[in-house]
């Protein structure tokens, strides 16, 4: 999904881990990694925001994306400014293109959480300022760096490991998938035959030589993986709650699943959870479960993330 852009200098979009290269994932998963570390006692150079405004815009409700992103701001030494899709009547006062026509005029990047890629893409394809993808139905990269990130501070490189994702194939499983072609990691997926991943998501996994494995036994796709991954079974803008539930029952991961795992794997969950649904309190608030490092690592990958948007790194 490469995406022609306007920008000059060493600015770039940060729309979908599959846009960029092997080496640039890495470089900004060793940036988060070094800038978490120093958190408390920052170098002057951090500062790679400063004199700079980013606009945060959510058409859809958001606690991680939107504190996290403002406060990285705030710690990178930039500012930020916050509206609403419904705020600004995206897309229907005026066109996506003109839009970013118009922000790029006011801010130095643009940070958007929106359903529809194909705006995002649009937006970024007229913004003159570095976009940023905050989730679309179809992809969540942020929130994968930041996963990835977790992964690798409890279980070392990731590189050559299995992780095994279970219930529904979403937004956030493409951006796994895109990041086990760029990372070299074995990915597992359960899901009910209903619920596969979309054929154009297999097709570009094959194409980049991603392991994919799909399945549909939660139990096999989990044993003596390094990782097993939930999210919710009703994602933003699904309109098949019902139908949802009755086929992801049999994919909840519960002590039983984890058991099946082995000691061994770790648990991660993007959140927001629906405790009792896709996941139970005792792996929530159980030993394996690292969901609330991943929420605090959104801040540190995103960091990292926003230093690269403007060719900055942290050395
Ligand atoms: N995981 C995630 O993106 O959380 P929010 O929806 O709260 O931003």
């Amino acid at each position: 999904m490469a995406t022609p852009d306007n920008l000059s200098g060493n600015r770039k979009h940060f729309l979908d881990l599959g846009d960029i290269s092997a080496a640039e994932v890495r470089h900004i998963l060793d940036g988060a990694r070094r800038i978490k570390a120093r958190r408390r006692t920052p170098l002057e150079s951090d500062k790679v925001l400063k004199g700079k405004s980013i606009a945060m815009i959510f058409e859809q409700p958001s606690l991680r994306t939107r504190l996290s992103f403002d406060m990285g701001i705030r710690e990178l030494g930039g500012e930020s400014v916050m509206v609403t899709g419904k705020e600004i009547e995206l897309g229907e006062r005026e066109s996506i293109a003109d839009t970013a026509r118009v922000l790029s005029r006011y801010v130095d990047g643009i940070m958007i959480r929106m359903l529809d890629h194909k705006q995002l893409v649009e937006l970024a394809e007229n913004a003159t300022v570095p976009v940023l993808n905050g989730l679309t139905k179809t992809s969540h990269p942020c929130q994968v760096m930041a996963d990835v990130l977790t992964f690798e501070e409890h279980k070392g490189a990731i590189e050559g490991r299995t992780v095994s994702w279970v219930g529904d194939s979403n937004n956030v499983l493409r951006s796994w998938v895109e990041a086990s072609a760029k990372l070299g990691f074995t990915i597992r997926i359960a899901t009910p035959e209903e619920l596969q991943p979309r054929a154009d998501l297999i097709e570009w996994a094959k194409a980049n030589k991603a392991d994919l494995r799909l399945m549909h036994d939660p139990h096999k796709a989990v044993e003596g993986s390094d990782c097993v991954i939930a999210d919710a079974w009703v994602s933003m803008g699904d309109k098949d709650a019902g139908r949802r539930h009755n086929l992801l029952k049999p994919y909840q991961v519960n002590r039983e699943l984890m058991r099946s795992a082995g000691d061994q794997a770790i648990f991660m969950h993007c959140l927001p959870a629906k405790r009792g649904e896709e996941v139970t309190d005792e792996v929530m608030d159980g030993p394996q479960s690292v969901v609330f490092d991943e929420a605090e690592n959104r801040l540190h990958a995103q960091k990292s993330i926003l230093a690269w948007a403007y060719g900055q790194s942290f050395a």
